[in-house]
């Protein structure tokens, strides 16, 4: 079990709620996708991570619309899509029909992100950026006070699997200076890498959300892994 302090201190913000897991979908059987989101859906985790790849963005392809949409009967848990594609704001309406209640965008594919956050959260879903990690988390100054979400990516996005990028310990302390600067209410969330190897630490230096694809799926037991990366609570 991963016991997690409670920090309370002027650097910090005061942490009300339990961090949340996401596991990603993207690590699991898809010849077998159902019982992955009745999996998820028995376990502690509130939401479901669903990466989309159009092999642009990103060198790979995964899965888009017509998955997201059939699994959306077989849970209650809160879809967080990851659009790893180029021209997202073509697609805001798209997701929303399919069953999307968060929609994270990438800064690197838009050119006007304002615009695009505003169309997500008139669909009526919460609105996340997403940063690569070479991007710093000064670009978000003009957008932090507008969105719900920041997602932090530890890995080049792409692949499930890969290590996690050290440096991201440096952006989560930033990125809680500038929202405390403008006074917002975002979320931090971490993706690729985690696992319980890192998830007590992350959310010690400021971590709100986990994401986790191959350190969930790719052990014998998912529901367990969930559980450890909840901070050791039951199912
Ligand atoms: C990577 C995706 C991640 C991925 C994380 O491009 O955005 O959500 O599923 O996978 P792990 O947890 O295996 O690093
Ligand atoms: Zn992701």
């Amino acid at each position: 079990a991963i016991f997690v302090p409670v920090r309370v201190g002027p650097q910090h913000h005061v942490r009300s709620m339990p961090h949340i897991v996401a596991p990603s979908l993207l690590s699991a059987d898809f010849a077998n996708l159902q019982a992955a989101v009745e999996l998820v859906d028995r376990s502690v985790a509130p939401w479901l991570h669903l990466d989309v790849m159009d092999g642009v963005f990103v060198p790979n392809i995964s899965f888009g619309l017509p998955v997201i949409k059939a699994i959306r009967p077989h849970t209650k848990k809160v879809f967080d899509v990851h659009l790893m594609i180029e021209e997202p704001q073509k697609y805001v309406q798209d997701f929303r029909d399919a069953g999307t209640d968060r929609l994270t965008v990438h800064m690197e594919a838009c050119t006007h992100l304002h615009r695009t956050v505003q169309s997500i959260k008139k669909a009526g879903m919460k609105a996340g950026v997403a940063l690569n990690p070479h991007t710093p988390v000064r670009t978000l100054e003009d957008i932090i006070a507008d969105i719900d979400l920041v997602c932090l990516m530890s890995v080049n996005p792409g692949f499930g699997g890969q290590s996690f990028i050290q440096n991201t310990y440096n952006k989560i302390t930033a990125l809680q200076e500038l929202i405390a600067a403008r006074g917002a209410g975002c979320l931090i969330e971490i993706d690729g890498g985690v696992g319980a190897n890192n998830a007590a630490d992350l959310v010690r230096h400021g971590a709100d959300v986990l994401v986790a694809g191959n350190s969930v799926f790719n052990t014998p037991d998912p529901l367990t892994a969930i559980a450890a990366l909840s901070g050791g609570q039951d199912n």
